[in-house]
């Protein structure tokens, strides 16, 4: 875990605050906000595929179906690339002993890119009615999907925001 940042740093280590550049350190409540705007728009995307798994059992919406198909892959691969491009380097900068935590995260924005694609193609394929899995099948491939994502987007809340926001009052 972090080091307390308040009051200075451990016998033998450089501060936090020494890690960042000053460009960086400025950036971080940018960085924070795109971060928690990304986690609020997967948390959205995740009540509306949790909406279309309940509805599934019954009269199935295909207007949802096709729209949340379409929005899928974009909107994973829009929350990805902001964390790999902005949150994991400064991440990295200023907790370095966390490199096997963040690997991981990367390993999960891979295996979800990839189910988020064949999730949009089984929910295309079902309004079109060539799916080759029947309903409960789909509901459980939707489900395995959005539990994972609230899981990932919960430990980025509440682990990676604040290391960040730790960083970012040592830097004021
Ligand atoms: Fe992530």
């Amino acid at each position: 875990m972090n080091e307390p940042i308040e009051g200075g740093s451990p016998p033998g280590e450089s501060s936090s605050l020494s890690r960042l550049s000053t460009p960086a350190a400025a950036n971080l409540g940018v960085v924070i906000e795109g971060m928690l705007h990304q986690i609020r728009l997967l948390e959205l995307l995740c009540d509306n595929l949790e909406l279309v798994a309940d509805e599934l059992a019954g009269e199935a919406n295909r207007q949802a179906c096709l729209h949340i198909a379409r929005a899928l892959p974009a909107a994973i691969a829009d929350a990805h690339r902001f964390e790999e491009t902005h949150v994991f380097p400064l991440w990295k900068t200023v907790s370095p002993d966390q490199e096997q935590t963040m690997a991981r995260l990367w390993l999960e924005h891979v295996a979800d890119k990839s189910y988020a694609d064949e999730l949009a193609e089984a929910l295309r394929d079902h309004v079109a009615g060539r799916g080759r899995l029947d309903t409960e099948a789909l509901g459980y491939m939707l489900r395995g999907f959005f539990e994972g994502l609230r899981r990932h987007i919960a430990f980025e809340r509440d682990h990676v925001v604040p290391i960040l926001r730790q960083e970012m009052r040592a830097a004021l």
